[in-house]
């Protein structure tokens, strides 16, 4: 019996487990099968889109790894208007899609705290509430979180990219906290938002060891949804070179970031987890490769693609010009074909923060 077998049958992970699942790649096959099982136990086999509307690349903040920092002058910087964030979202609703996030550069001023407040009850007018709102806007006030919970969001994903605060440190201004960063989520919970969490696989220095404490941390922190991607280096920031030759790790980093999503189902079980758009960049089938590992949401971008190109957090984003018809075609397919369904019309929220409730 491998050693695989006898640790996927321990009641209780120790992080020697983890590091062992996360950091062996012949036992890939295994731990994705594993992994699948525990996700159609847990949460099934119907996979949830969430129409992705990246309504501005405007930045606040100068996070070294993200293409879109505020120093980079080598974009234009767009923001879309009321009508085309609706008309986004109106698209999403009409393809059955249930829900939509709000993605976008950190703003907290007021104009902008309000024109999101305003959007989001626009969409639910429009939408006759039945469209779920998910936003990622980043680290907010209390106060605004609220309001934007109160105008009808009821899911926020904020990364914590890191949950090594040395690594955390490292990748960001000094200007940035960590401690403030962890205290929003704690405020996202506070306010009621089934609460997303996530990091970047396979950041400069970071070890296969803190990658399994990342994924205590979701554990310990009580997350509900799981957006977590590989690293990938952005041409125009600071990080460009950290890595080397990316080309030559790039499938490493991908292989890598798979594991990971299977053992965070393997340990978390009932949480939604996202198969992020950073998977597909490395492999034109990763998001469904993703799913296969244990991801259980696919978030199709739905924005415009004349803005597209603005919004690239890393090199080789891919969707530059994918339509969203025949995305979500593609996608439907490949999903079916892999014998798990969409499940349309419905909002998926995380069964984990019901289960909470009904406890
Ligand atoms: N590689 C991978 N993911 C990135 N993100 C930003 N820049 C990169 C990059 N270079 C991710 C961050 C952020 C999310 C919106 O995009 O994790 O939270």
């Amino acid at each position: 019996m491998s050693n695989i077998t006898e640790i996927l049958k321990k009641n209780t992970l120790e992080i020697d487990d983890i590091c062992y699942l996360l950091e062996n790649s012949d036992n890939s096959k295994e731990l994705f099968e594993y992994a699948y099982q525990i996700k159609s136990k847990y949460v099934g086999t119907q996979v949830y889109f969430r129409g992705l509307i990246e309504l501005s690349n405007i930045c606040s903040r100068d996070c070294y790894y993200c293409g879109i920092r505020k120093s980079n002058q080598n974009l234009d910087r767009f923001k879309l208007s009321k009508d085309e964030i609706l008309e986004a979202a109106i698209w999403s609703y009409k393809a059955n899609y249930g829900s939509v996030v709000l993605q976008g550069g950190e703003r907290s001023d007021k104009s902008f705290v309000d024109f999101i407040e305003e959007i989001l009850q626009e969409i639910k007018a429009e939408t006759k509430g039945e469209i779920g709102i998910t936003l990622s806007l980043g680290e907010q006030t209390e106060d605004t979180y609220r309001r934007w919970f109160e105008a009808g969001a009821h899911r926020y994903l904020l990364r914590i990219e890191s949950s090594n605060k040395d690594i955390y440190n490292r990748i960001h201004p000094k200007t940035d906290s960590f401690e403030n960063r962890l205290n929003c989520i704690k405020l996202l919970r506070k306010v009621g938002y089934q609460t997303g969490t996530g990091v970047m696989i396979g950041l400069p220095g970071q070890t296969i060891e803190d990658i399994a404490k990342d994924i205590f941390f979701y554990k310990e922190n009580d997350i509900d949804m799981i957006g977590m991607g590989p690293f990938i280096p952005h041409h125009d920031t600071p990080m460009a070179n950290d890595l080397g030759d990316f080309d030559k790790i790039a499938k490493d980093q991908f292989e890598l970031a798979l594991r990971t999503i299977a053992v965070t189902r393997i340990l978390l079980k009932d949480v939604n987890i996202a198969s992020s758009t950073a998977l597909q960049a490395l492999d034109s089938k990763g998001r469904e490769k993703g799913l296969m590992a244990g991801a259980n949401i696919i978030m199709p971008n739905v924005t415009d693609t004349k803005y597209r190109r603005g919004y690239q957090l890393y090199d080789g984003k891919p969707g530059l010009d994918e339509n969203c018809i025949s995305s979500r075609n593609t996608l439907e397919n490949s999903i079916e074909s892999a014998g798990e369904s969409v499940g349309y019309n419905q909002w998926g929220d995380s069964p984990h923060f019901k289960n909470k409730r009904n406890q």
